[in-house]
Parts: C-alpha cells; sequence; structure tokens
C-alpha cells in the first residue's frame, strides 16, 4: 500500500449518544466549544493544521472535523483526519450533558508505517542519509511521501534488549508532550525490523555545535542561545522529574541527545534506557519497563554519569541532575568531561571550581570571552555574573552526594530568572537569581 501514514485514514468517529436536552438547549453549544478548545490545547503538533480553524471566531459547528447534530445543534461527531496520531477512542458525554475531552485519548496508538514507505523514505537507507549512529542503531534523514522532513531511528535488533529498548521509548514518548522533550510521530514494528519516525531537527544536535567537525568549525553558539538551551533542557527535564505521568528518570543526558531544531529550541531526546518510576495508577508500567531486567545494567554515558552509580546506586533524578550539571559546565567552557586534561583526580568540576572566580577566561569557551569583549562594560558585567551563575549552577548539581544537589525544578527555576535578568529587565541586580545558587555547596563534599 502507498499510502503515507498521514493520508491514511486517521478518523475519529466519536459516536456520541445524542442526548438532547429540551431543557438547556441554549449554552450547551458553549460547553462543547469550550471542552473541544480544552482538548486543543493538549494537542502539542498539528502539522496538517487540522486544527486552524478551532477558535472562538468561527462557530464550534464549522469547526474543521466537527459535526453537528442538525436537531440538537450539538457536537455529535469528530473525524480528525490528517491529524497525525491515529485515534481510537469513544466519546462521551458526562451526566451534565458536557463533552467529556479527556475520554479522547490521543495517545492509544501510532499510525503504522509500513517498512516499504521508510525503504522509500530514505533512498533505501542510504549512507549518504544518515546523520547519527550510536549503540541503538542508525538515524537517517527521509522524506515521507507527503513531502514531511522526518528522522528515521532504526533499531539495531541483535538481543531481546533492543526490542525492550524500543517498546520502552514508545511506551514513554507516548506519554509525553512537552515542548522542550522529543516527540514520536510514528512507529513501524516488525519481529526483526523496528523503527521510529521522529521530527527532523534542521540544526542537528549540541554536541555538532559544542565540538564541531572542523569543516563545521563557523557553527558558535552565542550566549543567549547557551543559556536558552540550558532553560529548554531544564524545563523538559523537570517535565520528566515531576510532571509528567510517569516519573521518568532520562538516565543518558549528554549533548548528543540535545537536539536543536529550527529555532533553536532544544530538544531533550533518546528516552532508549530511561527508567520508569511506577506511579500507582500506572499499572500498565509493568516488570518489563521499571523492573528487574534493566536493574543492574550500567546506565549512561562516561563523563555523564553520576558517581554514585559507580558504588551501585539506582538510577534517580540526582543521577540525572549530575548529568546535566556536566552539561551545563560543558556549555560553558566547551571542554568534554572526557578531555584529556581531566585526569589524576582533576574533573571538568574540579577545573570549573578552582579556576571560576579569579581566572574566568582560563575555563570559559573563548569564543564566548571573545564576544564579551566586544561589549560596553555593563552589558559585559552583566554577562559575567550570569556565566559565573552558569557555572555555579553547573558545580551545585555536579556535587558528589546526590543529597547536596538541587532538583530539575529548581534547576529549571534559576535558569528563568537567569534568562529575566539577561532579557528583560536589564537593569535588575541578580539577587533574584540566587534561588539554587546561593552557594551550599558544602565543604565536607569530597571530590
Ligand atoms: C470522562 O471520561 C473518562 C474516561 O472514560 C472517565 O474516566 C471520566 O470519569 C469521565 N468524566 C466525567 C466527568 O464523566
Ligand atoms: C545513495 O545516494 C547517493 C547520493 O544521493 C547516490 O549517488 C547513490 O546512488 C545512492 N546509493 C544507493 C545504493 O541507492
Ligand atoms: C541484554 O543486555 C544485558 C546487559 O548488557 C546482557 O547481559 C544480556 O545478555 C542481554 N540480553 C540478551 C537477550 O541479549
Ligand atoms: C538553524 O536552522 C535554521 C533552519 O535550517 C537555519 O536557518 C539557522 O541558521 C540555523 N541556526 C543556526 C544557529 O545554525
Amino acid at each position: 500500500m502507498g499510502f503515507s501514514p498521514f493520508t491514511l485514514v486517521q478518523f475519529l468517529f466519536l459516536l456520541i449518544p445524542s442526548l438532547v436536552h429540551p431543557s438547556r438547549p441554549t449554552n450547551g453549544i458553549i460547553t462543547d466549544q469550550s471542552a473541544l478548545l480544552e482538548f486543543k490545547k493538549g494537542i502539542v503538533a498539528d502539522p496538517q493544521s487540522s486544527l486552524s480553524n478551532w477558535n472562538k471566531a468561527n462557530h464550534v459547528c464549522e469547526w474543521k472535523g466537527v459535526t453537528c447534530s442538525t436537531e440538537s445543534g450539538r457536537v455529535t461527531e469528530l473525524d480528525l483526519k490528517g491529524y497525525q496520531k491515529f485515534i481510537r477512542a469513544v466519546l462521551l458525554r458526562t451526566d451534565s450533558g458536557v463533552l467529556n475531552t479527556s475520554a479522547i485519548d490521543l495517545s492509544t496508538s501510532y499510525p503504522r508505517i509500513t517498512y516499504r514507505e521508510l525503504v522509500e523514505a530514505t533512498g533505501e537507507f542510504n549512507q549518504s542519509r544518515l546523520i547519527g549512529s550510536g549503540s541503538f542503531g542508525h538515524v537517517y534523514r527521509g522524506v515521507l511521501s507527503d513531502g514531511s522532513v522526518v528522522a528515521v531511528k532504526v533499531l539495531r535488533i541483535q538481543s531481546g534488549n533492543s526490542t525492550r529498548s524500543f517498546n520502552r521509548e514508545c511506551q514513554i514518548l507516548r506519554r509525553i508532550r512537552h515542548r522542550n522533550l522529543m516527540r514520536i510521530i510514528t512507529i513501524c514494528s516488525l519481529p526483526d525490523f523496528k523503527a521510529l519516525v521522529l521530527p527532523y531537527m534542521s540544526n542537528g544536535s549540541l554536541e555538532s555545535y559544542l565540538h564541531p567537525e572542523e569543516w563545521h568549525s563557523g557553527l558558535q553558539l552565542g550566549f543567549m542561545e547557551r543559556v536558552n538551551i540550558c532553560s529548554d533542557v531544564a524545563e523538559g527535564m523537570a517535565y520528566l522529574h515531576h510532571h509528567s505521568p510517569v516519573q521518568v528518570i532520562h538516565c543518558d543526558l549528554k549533548p548528543s541527545n540535545i537536539l536543536l531544531n529550527d529555532d533553536m529550541t532544544a530538544l531533550v531526546s533518546d528516552f532508549g534506557i530511561a527508567r520508569l518510576v511506577m506511579t500507582t495508577d500506572e499499572r500498565t508500567m509493568t516488570a518489563e519497563t521499571a523492573g528487574n531486567s534493566m536493574a543492574n545494567l550500567l546506565s549512561g554515558s562516561i563523563g555523564y554519569i553520576a558517581p554514585e552509580y559507580g558504588y551501585g546506586r539506582s538510577a534517580s533524578t540526582k543521577g540525572d541532575v549530575y548529568s546535566f550539571g556536566i552539561l551545563v559546565l560543558e556549555i560553558v567552557t566547551r571542554k568534554r568531561p572526557t578531555d584529556d586534561i581531566f585526569n589524576e583526580g582533576l574533573s571538568l568540576h574540579r577545573w570549573v571550581k578552582n579556576h571560576y572566580h579569579d581566572q574566568l577566561s582560563k575555563v570559559v569557551d573563548s569564543s564566548l570571552m571573545n564576544n564579551i569583549r566586544g561589549l560596553n562594560p555593563e552589558i559585559k558585567n552583566m554577562w559575567e555574573v550570569a556565566i559565573i551563575e552558569l557555572l555555579d549552577l553547573g558545580l551545585l548539581c555536579t556535587q558528589d552526594a546526590p543529597s547536596n544537589r538541587p532538583t530539575m525544578r529548581d534547576a529549571a527555576d534559576d535558569l528563568d530568572k537567569l534568562k529575566h535578568y539577561l532579557g528583560v529587565d536589564t537593569t535588575a541586580t541578580f539577587t533574584s537569581a540566587h534561588g539554587v545558587s546561593s552557594s551550599t555547596i558544602t565543604a565536607g563534599d569530597s571530590w
């Protein structure tokens, strides 16, 4: 079948029992409208603009995909053809006749894409389309038959583990909607072939900006871009830790897992080895995803793994905070935690800590220092304060003792204040942004 997943029939027929309430016909249509607007808020991506005229300027019965009953004048059916997720649901009204949009489960399943379609989209997985590789497999740039550009992540299948990893990633991503977290467009799952179709991120990964190949070295991140990236990552991580329906520990935060879209918004990706922490109402997250099979697997990448993981501690949010701290230090210094200069007990953390108070230029990325040199003294001073603040945050997050590290939510709040300080109110002093960084680096913390 040559259908693209986007043109496949993705109907949502919501069979609404014709509850005609002659006694209250008047404001019914307004409540239908608000219910559907509320529903729309939960949708982060609408590539086919299926919901473009869903607003108060248009009568709800004229909205795309909405059918109203001629008798009651109320919404009776939704047909979200073109919306990228395949939705299977029965919509109900509550006892009082209000549309119950929480009954529309956007995450029921993905449209399937066929192997043949992926072969065509990627030019038979042509090497020239390869945009990334890892232990999980390869990522190709693909163009679907409707012209949309996507990233196709083909999982290497050689053991039961990659299937588990694949299922885990799908289960997690399906539940998660946040502007700073990667989402799935669709999946292809065959016994011996598994692939995820993800949005294509035109600006690649943070890795390629921090450590460009020589022929690419024109790429430079400005200071505000770096602050925004730190903030985006913190927001995405805070969501995973504190707000998502299932708490997720990422376990492998590092620059190559931070992707940048057209406007340089950063998205945290690659939940392949993430761990789910079950909440009591998440009975579907069974042992396969959260349980013993992964318990003894060392998580993460060298340089970014929290030291306590080396002593067999199980994955924790504070482990992610550590990796995030390394990431922040790396963004400011443009030094990898695995750089050759770090040996014999010297670490990125310690190196920054030793120098940043009196020799800022020694540790901060030289291109950043060059940018700052040309600025007027007031702005220059402000940026220096902000750089120190970022380094402070990085140091706090990379303390050895997990309990001394802030939470991702604290870090996100702190970065939010920092952005505010830099962007909104240029006369502000920095006192407001000391939420996290009011230095609680303890003397007893061993390096
Ligand atoms: C709406 O539907 C959901 C899912 O079917 C159900 O759990 C919930 O109780 C309903 N809400 C109301 C107010 O009826
Ligand atoms: C791969 O892509 C290159 C460049 O587009 C093309 O020249 C080559 O023929 C392709 N290889 C295959 C096996 O299709
Ligand atoms: C899965 O991974 C673990 C740890 O890497 C390994 O010991 C195990 O043999 C793998 N399982 C399979 C089925 O390959
Ligand atoms: C990011 O991608 C967009 C679109 O491809 C491009 O116009 C822009 O220059 C890129 N930004 C950077 C900083 O490379």
